[in-house]
């Protein structure tokens, strides 16, 4: 059996009594990838927020369980959180230019993470940030290493993020929508850098998407979130290409990356979290919603290798 790196089960998370993420229940294997996707709003930077222990009691209100390896995200003493970000959990932010610090150079901001896990010294670290931008394809390393972020464009700044992510050789890297701030003839380079350099590592990845033919591309398994639940998840090719639940049919139906022949969007907006329908979530919204809709929280069931929430799977 392999272990699970991410294990969330029935993972609750409030923000002044409203459910931002409702009942959720994840697993990722250690060595797999995982894509989040979903509307904007949908929780997932939330719940990537929350597995790096950025999110706890009192600010939140957590129910269930959110384990990364054997550490209890939610319960874990402050110093043991500290030690798995930038350590075993390695995170890049859509907007490199928001996330780097201005007054710091290229070296410093590799440096930081290096001495503070690794307690290398100042030389060992100048060496392991020419390596590291090596390993990101930024050419010339040794000039980058003096260079202030406003010196390097975006894409360059990307991958200096990138190279700070994976600085400690990370067991789980979280890439919150990593390529969206960025050119898209450059989104596919970048996206394709991070996953090579997440399996040199063996690691495992949580990739949060928007765009459903980047998941196929990079992901082993999807995880389809609606309004803080997860309506679908399994393997990549089987959520992706036979979609069961009628919200995922919705969004492959609306993204031309599929060959959509007439894009189909999908009516209505994301009611507020504070105001969500009782049973299923996406109810308002869907073509094939019932009275019992309504009423129950849908039943989440197996259907292969995935499980679909909803009264009509
Ligand atoms: N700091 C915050 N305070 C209050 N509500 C927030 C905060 N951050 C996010 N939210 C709300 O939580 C929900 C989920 O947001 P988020 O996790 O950012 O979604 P996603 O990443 O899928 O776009 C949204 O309704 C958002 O408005
Ligand atoms: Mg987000």
């Amino acid at each position: 059996m392999t272990a699970n790196l991410l294990s969330v089960e029935h993972f609750t998370l409030r923000r002044r009594g409203v459910a931002v993420l409702d009942d959720v229940t994840i697993q990722l294997p250690a060595g797999q990838t995982l894509a989040l996707i979903g509307e904007s709003g949908a929780g997932k930077s939330t719940l990537a927020f929350a597995a790096l222990g950025l999110l706890r009691p009192p600010e939140v209100g957590l129910e269930g369980r959110l384990m990364v390896g054997d550490i209890d995200v939610a319960s874990a003493p402050e110093g043991e959180l500290r030690a798995l970000r930038g350590r075993r959990i390695g995170l890049i932010f859509q907007d490199a230019s928001a996330a780097l610090n201005p007054c710091f150079t290229v070296l410093a901001h590799l440096s930081e993470p290096l001495r503070r896990h690794r307690r290398l010294s100042r030389a060992a670290c100048r060496a392991r940030a020419i390596e590291l931008l090596e390993s990101v394809g930024i050419a010339d390393p040794q000039a980058r290493l003096a260079a202030f972020p406003h010196e390097l464009s975006g894409g360059m700044q990307q991958r200096v993020m990138i190279a700070i992510a994976l600085a400690c050789e990370p067991e789980l890297l979280i890439a919150d929508e990593p390529t969206s701030a960025l050119d898209v003839t450059i989104q596919a380079q970048i996206m394709v850098l991070i996953l090579e350099r997440v399996r040199a590592l063996g690691a495992s990845a949580i990739f949060v998407l928007h765009d459903l033919a980047l998941a196929a591309q990079v992901a082993d398994r999807v995880a389809v979130m609606y309004a803080g639940q997860i309506v679908e998840e399994g393997p990549a090719a089987e959520v992706l290409n036979h979609p069961q639940h009628p919200y995922t049919r919705g969004l492959r139906a609306s993204a031309i990356e599929f060959g959509a022949e007439r894009l189909e969007p999908i009516p209505g907006v994301v009611p507020p979290l504070s105001d969500m329908p009782g049973g299923c979530r996406f109810a308002p919204r869907c073509k094939l919603a019932t009275t019992e809709c309504g009423v129950g929280r849908p039943p989440r069931v197996e259907r292969g290798a995935s499980s679909i929430a909803c009264w009509h799977a």
